[in-house]
């Protein structure tokens, strides 16, 4: 059974709806460990060799947050900007996060059709994951397809809601009981197209 550690930023989780429910879906789960950065860290202050040693002990590393201008909560930058160290994340001889897996799992407010050349938001949203997806390689870690829920029309919708918790909890499960092969995780662009395999 592989650790899971779901490192999550959301500045505001008393008015989230998205990732409370998701956090929600996953919070009993064995060998899943939730690390919320702002409840540790309001002040931004972050302890690096406390997050390192933390990263050392899982194998699947999760980041959940709401997409945010293209990218990600102020935290999270932060968190990335200090914890993944040279010598300790990259560079010769570092091998801290070497062979771990990332799995970027975000919420947009923008709909699914918004993201293409054609929607107002210009680009696939795989583009604007670019600087995580490189980060991770540079890292030598394996990019996992992104977990995407685009909440805009579920926000006011419970049930499609709790669904979409349901299917995060099912794909963690999955990527944490080793049942998706290498083949089927490469095959797929996001998470959610593997359900029908698992
Ligand atoms: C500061 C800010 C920036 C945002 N930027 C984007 C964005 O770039 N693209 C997008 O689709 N949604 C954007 N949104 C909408 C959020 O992604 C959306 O409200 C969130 O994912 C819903 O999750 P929650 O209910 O957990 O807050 C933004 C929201 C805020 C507050």
């Amino acid at each position: 059974m592989k650790r899971i550690l779901v490192i999550f930023s959301h500045p505001a989780l008393q008015r989230s709806k998205a990732n409370r429910e998701l956090l929600q879906a996953i919070s009993d789960l064995e060998g899943v460990t939730i690390h919320d950065l702002y409840q540790h860290y309001p002040d931004l202050f972050i302890d690096v060799k406390r997050e390192q040693a933390l990263l050392g002990e899982h194998d699947i590393i999760v980041f959940q947050h709401p997409l945010y201008w293209y990218s990600c909560p102020a935290i999270m930058k932060e968190w990335l900007d200090l914890v993944l160290e040279y010598g300790y994340a990259y560079g010769p001889q570092a091998n801290g996060l070497e062979g771990k897996q990332w799995l970027s799992a975000i919420t947009t407010g923008g709909a699914p059709e918004s993201y293409c050349q054609a929607g107002y938001n210009n680009s696939p949203l795989l583009d604007f994951l670019r600087p995580f997806s490189q980060t991770a390689r540079l890292c030598g870690m394996q990019w996992l397809p992104p977990f995407v829920l685009h909440s805009f029309h579920k926000l006011n919708d419970p049930e499609a809601l709790r669904r979409c918790g349901h299917e995060y909890r099912q794909l963690l499960l999955a990527l944490r009981d080793e049942r998706l092969s290498p083949t089927q995780l490469d095959g797929v662009a996001y998470l959610r197209d593997l359900l029908e395999v698992i």
